[in-house]
């Protein structure tokens, strides 16, 4: 096994709110590593710190081994190039087509010609199991479970070697959730490509996951395989998987 993406003791806060203080984590690659936690728990910032859209307070990030907190915005690219993500919400371009949203990253970023663009869209769409038919439309023509499989065509289009997916299903029915959650499976072993997905949903982090690990308090508190997820009798998974207002969570 390689490890892809290595962090170690991670810290973040912005002004007085301490948000990561400690977090060390690995995933290997071509693993699907799903972190659960609490809303508000700082999932998405440590995220954005993996992908370089904030600069933490202390500690290592280590992609392919080499250390990319302090490396210089052109040294880093390259990096962040390999990089495919799904955001909360989406955030499809609205000014933009259904294909034109697609194919963004090969044109800008690959540089791709136009035609061979749209047909490489029009593949992942149908890969994603929308018609090619809904290319010209715009995302506000779209329903919310369309929106999401946009934007998960988008996110593989560029063949990232690291795939993020943060809370991909919130919002969704739980039938569209479901369908969101095996395209992903789908996705990241066609591609053969690492991820990392974020949800408080623990029906999605099952599907989804080879390895777990929650974040609370800052802290990774528990890790281990879907199997070991679902058998221990930890205090935070238990409360996190039946939702009982009593335990060591919001304590
Ligand atoms: N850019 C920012 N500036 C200030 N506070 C932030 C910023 N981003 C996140 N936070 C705060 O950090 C905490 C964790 O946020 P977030 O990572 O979005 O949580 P979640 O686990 O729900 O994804 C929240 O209290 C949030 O308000
Ligand atoms: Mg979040």
């Amino acid at each position: 096994m390689k490890s892809k993406i290595k962090i170690k003791n991670l810290h973040k806060a912005f002004g007085s709110k301490k948000v990561l203080y400690g977090v060390s984590l690995e995933v290997q690659q071509a693993e699907s590593l799903v972190i659960i936690g609490p809303s508000g728990t700082g999932k998405s910032v440590l995220i954005k710190n993996i992908l370089g859209l904030i600069a933490p307070d202390k500690g290592e990030i280590y992609i392919d081994g080499i250390e990319t907190t302090h490396l210089s915005e052109r040294k880093r690219e390259p990096f962040y190039k390999q990089m495919g993500m799904l955001f909360q919400g989406g955030a499809l371009f609205d000014s933009l087509s259904v294909w034109e949203n697609v194919a963004f990253g090969l044109m800008e970023a690959q540089h791709m010609p136009i035609d061979q663009a749209r047909k490489e869209a029009e593949k992942y769409l149908e890969s994603v199991g929308l018609s090619k038919s809904i290319a010209e439309q715009y995302p506000a023509d779209l329903s919310g479970g369309m929106k999401k499989r946009v934007s998960l065509a988008r996110a593989i289009a560029i063949k990232p070697e690291i795939l993020f997916f943060d809370e991909p299903t919130t919002g969704l029915d739980p039938v569209m959730a479901e369908t969101i959650n095996q395209l992903i499976v789908k996705s990241v072993k066609k591609l053969g490509a690492t991820a990392v997905t974020i949800t408080h949903d623990i029906k999605s982090a099952t599907t989804i996951a080879d390895r777990i690990a929650m974040l609370y308090d800052g802290r990774i508190v528990w890790e281990g395989t879907k199997d070991e997820f679902l058998k221990t009798k930890d205090p935070y998974i238990v409360q996190m998987k039946t939702g009982a207002t009593k335990g060591p969570i919001g304590n």
